[in-house]
């Protein structure tokens, strides 16, 4: 009942952890950070020119007067006309001056500034250790910057007047406001402009990926021909979809091996038993001599024998492949070994007119191997050579020594094999004539068996073959398992 109810929220969770949040989250606050550092700076660089432009204007002004009351401290006129007229002058940035002497009394003064200014916040002169302008709120609200300093009267000084100038920055203030307002509107702007932007991009960046993973999602094993596009993709992502469509090739192969593999082991496993079958309806049918039914039974038991071959073959095949099986090394003597198998087929080879001999150099040929399955490889190799060499022909079963290892050869003068078929004869359950081969009782797993012996000794079995003159089946591997 509690589980009905409960919400998922687990698309909300995944969310916090895809590559597109990731991503737009990152060039958010990037995008944010820098923005902010670039607009923030400009403003405090524009704040601070616009204070020294004010300062230094108020330098120049006290500088005049100073140089007026040292070179003409008795010309009122021209003092009343540098501090009146030139503040009547300015229509938005008022500036004020009041001028006072030695004992504070009012010399000068620019008209209004008592109403604007709050004359008693002007620092008093012992106090200034320079000229530097302080800012100052006047009485209806502007913003001045002031400044209090001193000036001497007359060359040589008689007195020291006072000399207090403010001037009205509410302009430059405006100026900055407006900076402010468009800085934080820029701001929000931004931080909801560039997550959506951010999003977008990345989304489309990531597209390709969710294609893909659409596509792999489709692929099963009975749609292994499907795969991923890889043009207009970034080289990236094209070459991701490329080595996943090789994946695809690889498996596709192994899956189509596998299910031909198993078409053939029905195949092969059916006829034996069929036979078996067939052949004991038949003697069934009717009262049979004892002579018949031992003829039945001994046909019956070559097929058993037959079937439980092909059985043992593919039980091995398929523990060969195991990455557990392990080889079981022992010092072995190749040229003996080799001796070894020759004189196991050599009445067979006799009965059929062929020569089978052995050549191994003047040095022992010594290998760290597995002894059976080395002595099963060479057997099925001679087996075949055997099998496929006419009357008056011969087998020659050579070792040999390398610098990278074990080389072990098994030529034959026989029928060779057609230049097409040659790529696949390692495969399993593969003859080249199949109606020739069946004859002589082979599954095709003789060579397939090879190859796995060679693998699991960590070398490779090939073959050379010329229609007509003969087969050389080469196997190379390592003298050890250490090498
Ligand atoms: N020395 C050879 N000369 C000519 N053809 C060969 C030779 N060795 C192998 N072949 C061909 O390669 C095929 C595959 O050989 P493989 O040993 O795998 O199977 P097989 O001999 O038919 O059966 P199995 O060895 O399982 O009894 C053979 O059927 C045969 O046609
Ligand atoms: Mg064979």
């Amino acid at each position: 009942m509690s589980s009905k109810w409960k919400i998922n929220l687990s698309p909300f969770s995944h969310f916090w952890r895809t590559l597109a949040f990731r991503l737009t989250a990152g060039y958010a606050v990037a995008g944010l950070l820098l923005v902010f550092a670039a607009t923030a700076s400009l403003y405090f660089v524009l704040r601070s020119e616009l204070e020294s432009s004010t300062d230094q204007f108020l330098a120049d002004k006290l500088h005049v007067i100073r140089t007026m009351l040292r070179d003409r401290p008795e010309d009122w006129d021209a003092l009343h006309e540098e501090i009146e007229l030139e503040s009547a002058a300015r229509k938005y940035e008022h500036f004020y001056v009041r001028l006072l002497d030695a004992r504070n009394q009012v010399l000068l003064m620019t008209p209004g500034m008592s109403e604007q200014l709050d004359l008693s916040k002007f620092a008093p002169p012992s106090r200034r250790q320079s000229d530097h302008a302080v800012p100052m709120k006047g009485k209806n609200g502007e913003m001045f910057r002031a400044t209090t300093a001193t000036a001497a009267v007359g060359s040589p000084p008689a007195t020291t007047d006072t000399i207090q100038i403010a001037i009205d920055i509410s302009q430059k203030e405006g100026l900055l406001a407006r900076y402010r307002f468009w800085f934080w509107t820029l701001l929000t702007a931004t931080s909801v402009l560039f997550p959506l932007i951010g999003y977008q991009v990345t989304r489309h960046g990531i597209r390709p990926v969710e294609e893909m993973a659409t596509t792999a999602r489709r692929i099963t094993s009975s749609n292994l021909r499907e795969r991923i596009r890889t043009e207009g993709y970034p080289y990236e992502l094209a070459s991701l979809a490329s080595t996943f469509n090789e994946m695809l090739d690889r498996l596709e192969e192994s899956f189509e091996r596998i299910s031909r593999f198993s078409a053939d082991i029905a195949h092969d496993l059916r006829t034996p038993v069929n036979n078996i079958r067939g052949e004991t309806e038949v003697a069934l049918a009717r009262g049979r001599s004892v002579e018949e039914y031992r003829e039945v039974l001994g046909s019956c038991l070559e097929e058993a024998v037959c079937l439980s071959e092909l059985i043992s073959d593919l039980l091995f095949l398929a523990r060969a492949e195991s990455p557990l099986t392990h080889v079981r090394r022992e010092r072995v003597d190749i040229g003996q070994l080799l001796n070894g198998v020759c004189e196991y087929y050599e009445a067979s080879a006799a009965d059929s007119g062929i020569v089978l001999t052995t050549s191994v150099g003047d040095k022992p040929v010594i290998g760290e191997l597995d002894r059976t399955l080395i002595q099963r490889a060479v057997g099925n190799l001679v087996s075949n050579a055997v099998a496929h060499t006419p009357a008056g022909g011969s087998v020659v079963l050579e070792a040999n020594a390398e610098t990278a290892g074990i080389r072990i050869e098994v030529a034959d003068t026989g029928i060779g094999i057609p230049a097409e078929a040659l790529p696949r004869v390692f495969d399993r359950f593969y003859r080249v004539d199949s109606s020739r081969s069946k004859a002589s009782g082979g599954s095709g797993l003789g060579l397939a068996i090879v190859q796995s012996i060679m693998a699991l000794h960590g070398g490779k079995a090939e073959i050379a073959s010329q229609p007509g003159k003969g087969t050389r089946v080469t196997l190379r591997m390592p003298i050890s398992g250490a090498a």
